[in-house]
Order: C-alpha cells, then structure tokens, then sequence
C-alpha cells in the first residue's frame, strides 16, 4: 500500500499519483506555487485518488472559486475504492464547500481525533485564517493554541506543524517559545512561505522590525509571485518598508504583490493587504492619493458586495469611508452579519465617523470592538489597523500622551510602529 509523506494509505497503486500529491501537499504546506498543477497531475495518473481531488478543492475554495471547489469535492466523492479514512477526507472538507460549515467543522474536528496526521485535514484548524482563526469566537487564539498543542504529539518535529504551532504560540504572546519552534522549523525546510510569514509575525510581535525586515525582504527576492501568500508577505514587506522610509519602494511593493491588477493572489489577501496598507501609511502621515482608495473601494464592492466575513467586512467598510463611496459603505454595512457581527457594526461606524474626521465619535465608536477584536480573525498584526486608528482618533483630538499611553498598555511592541 502507497504512503503519503504523513504515512496515511493511499489507494493508489501509481507511484506517480503518490508523488504528485505528495508534492501538491509539500506545496501547499509550504505556501509554494504549483500544489494545485501537483494535484492535477496526480488526479491525472490515478483518476481516483480522492484525496487529490480534495487538493484541488483546497485550493480553487482559496481563490474564491466555489464552482471549481464543488467540482472537484464531486469528482472526489465519484472516486471508487477509497478507504475509510479517504471517504471521511472528502466528507469533512466537502460539507464545508457544500455551505454547511458548523457540520464541515464538526466532522472535521471528529477526523482529527481519528486521523490526526491526516494533515491536509488537520491544517483546516491551523492559522488566522482558518477555521478557528475565522470562528469569530471570543477567546479563538487561546483556542488555536490549545488545538496545536493537542495535535504536538503526533507531529513532532514536523516542519509543517512547528511552524503553525509557533504562530499559536506568538499570537497569545508566547514569544520564546514561538522563536524556538520557527527556528527549527525553518532548518527543517527554509524555502517555505507559511514558515517565512510566520518568522515575520514573531519578529513583529518582538518589536524587532529591523531584524524582521532584514530577514523577510532577503527571502522574499526569491518568492515566486504565483505563491498564494506572495501578496500577504509583500504587505508584510511594504509595511516594514514605508516604515523604514522608502515609500518609493513600498509603493512599488503594494502595486506589484497586493494590486487587484497585479497580485495573483487570494482577493481576501488583495482586499486586506491594500486597505490595510493604505491605511497604515495615512495614519503615519504618508500622503494616500484619493485614487487608490477609489480602486480598492471599486475591488470590495465587486469582490466582497454582502457582508458575512468578518475580516473583509470591516476592511471593505473602510475602503468605502475612506475613498467617500457612500453607496458601496451602505450597501455592505445594511447589517452586520456572521458570528463577530456584534464586533464588526461598530468597527463600520468607526471607521466612518474617522474618515470623516470626527474624532470624538471614531474614539466613541471604535470602543466596543476593542475588547473582542481577536473575533474578527486576522493576526495581531493585522488588528492593530484598529489599535493605530483608535490611538490616531485620541491624538487628534489633543490627547497625544493617552494614545501613547493605550498602544504601551495594548501593544507595548508595537510604539515603534504606532509613532512612525
Ligand atoms: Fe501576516
């Protein structure tokens, strides 16, 4: 019986089958370009291995292609002979393509427990953009953490695992022995975006911007710009860029890895990534021409017209404030939807009351989300768009030692940033 990397059975007898989709995994894993070709080729020598098909899926479901997901969930559950443990891969994931996600996860959670080095499976629940990331459930990073550390014992030294337990790990504020995990994970395999990505979290979370930046803008020369988190880790790279000062760069950064009309990445990626950029850099006093608001604004509307995910809610609430498309703002923000709504409807209403320079009612407004934002999923990170906004909203309205006073209790790291 043919093996994946993992030692899960694959019921295959093409040696060919087994190596693409051990490649389509390694890629996938490791935020390379090619998993999806990977598990094309592997469906292609072996038409029913099921598990290959779900890799497709995996992947058309991160570009936002339902369509595509569904096709190959369906091409997955017509495969003949699969094992149990393969009927229950293609079950788990497919309920979730399906629209059922509470079933999706639970049947997901339960497949764990029974096949926890299914990986494929098991990664679903890793990262701030995965199933416990996007939750919306109050105390969701103290739950990413304690998922990792179930899983810790199966895994090992896993460069996969040691990478995702790491961010769990920086995330919650464990930064030693996040530093450990990444470094020996990224021995194990250095070429590997999620693990780089990771690195640059850590870094971030140290407060150690220049050795984060040393570090990413060298390994990033490298990233092939079909990579999936290619326009993630370009943000990454801008941010530490502008900050740096070179805004002739950092412009050039976002334009190529973050743009609708370049990036090749997930639009979630896209969305984010830009607004948040743009944000940022306004906030640091950077001039943001009106221009590129209206083109993200643009890009929300037509990527992400409904509310419903809570990251690309208020990311997409902003693009509209900002760029003054009152249309496109009330449109989304008619009612805040998912399970972090009760987070989302007042970050929309102050990021409005910001962009129109009400100071006192962005403070007023931006309040109540701050003491659950870990509910709209994103990484720290990502979130301090809100803990820089609020602060920005108290300066402005002359209260500069109360701002700098918030970000040294909430984000005592983060100063550097916050001020620059
Ligand atoms: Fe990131």
């Amino acid at each position: 019986m043919l093996k994946d990397r993992y030692g899960n059975s694959l019921t295959t007898e093409s040696d060919a089958a087994r190596d693409a989709y051990i490649d389509g995994v390694d890629k996938f894993l490791s935020g390379n370009a090619g998993s999806e070709e990977a598990f094309r080729r592997a469906v292609e020598a072996d038409p029913n291995l099921a598990v290959a098909h779900v890799g497709i899926a995996r992947y058309r479901i991160l570009m936002a292609d339902r369509p595509g997901a569904a096709a190959a969930i369906q091409d997955a559950r017509n495969a003949t002979g699969q094992s149990e443990r393969e009927v229950s891969h293609t079950e788990a994931f497919g309920r979730l393509i399906d629209g059922d996600g509470p079933g999706g996860y639970k049947a997901i959670r339960a497949h764990v427990v029974e096949y926890p080095r299914d990986v494929m499976i098991a990664q679903t629940c890793t990262s701030v953009f995965g199933l416990i990331g996007f939750s919306g459930r109050e105390g969701r990073e103290a739950e990413q953490l304690a998922y990792t550390t179930y899983i810790a014992p199966d895994y090992g030294d896993d460069w996969w695992f040691l990478g995702q337990h790491a961010f769990a790990q920086a995330e919650v504020g464990q930064l030693e022995l996040a530093r450990e995990n990444i470094e020996r994970a990224l021995e194990a395999y250095p070429r590997n975006g999620h693990n780089a990505h990771i690195n640059a979290h850590i870094f971030y979370e140290e407060g150690n911007n220049d050795a984060g930046f040393d570090y990413l803008r060298e390994w990033y020369v490298d990233y092939d710009d079909n990579a999936y988190l290619h326009c993630h880790i370009s943000w990454h790279v801008a941010l530490w860029t502008a900050a740096a000062g070179d805004m002739d760069t950092a412009w050039r950064l976002l334009e190529e890895g973050c743009s609708p009309e370049n990036s090749k990445g997930p639009g979630l990626n896209i969305l984010t990534d830009t607004v948040s950029f743009l944000h940022r850099a306004q906030l640091s006093g950077i001039d943001v021409p009106a221009e590129r608001w209206k083109r993200i604004s643009d890009f929300a509307a037509e990527t992400f017209p409904r509310a419903g995910l809570a990251f690309a809610d208020v990311h997409s609430g902003l693009a509209h404030a900002m760029a003054g498309n009152a249309e496109a703002f009330a449109a989304l923000t008619k009612e805040a939807k998912g399970p972090a709504a009760e987070i989302v409807a007042p970050t929309w209403a102050g990021f409005k009351a910001f962009a129109e320079g009400d100071w006192a009612a962005a403070e007023r407004e931006l309040g109540p989300a701050m003491a659950g934002h870990e509910r709209l999923g994103g990484s720290n990170a990502q979130r301090d768009l809100l803990e820089f906004t609020l602060a920005e909203a108290i300066r402005k309205q002359g209260r500069a030692a109360e701002a700098d006073r918030l970000i040294a209790m909430r984000r005592p790291r983060q100063q550097e940033l916050a001020a620059a």
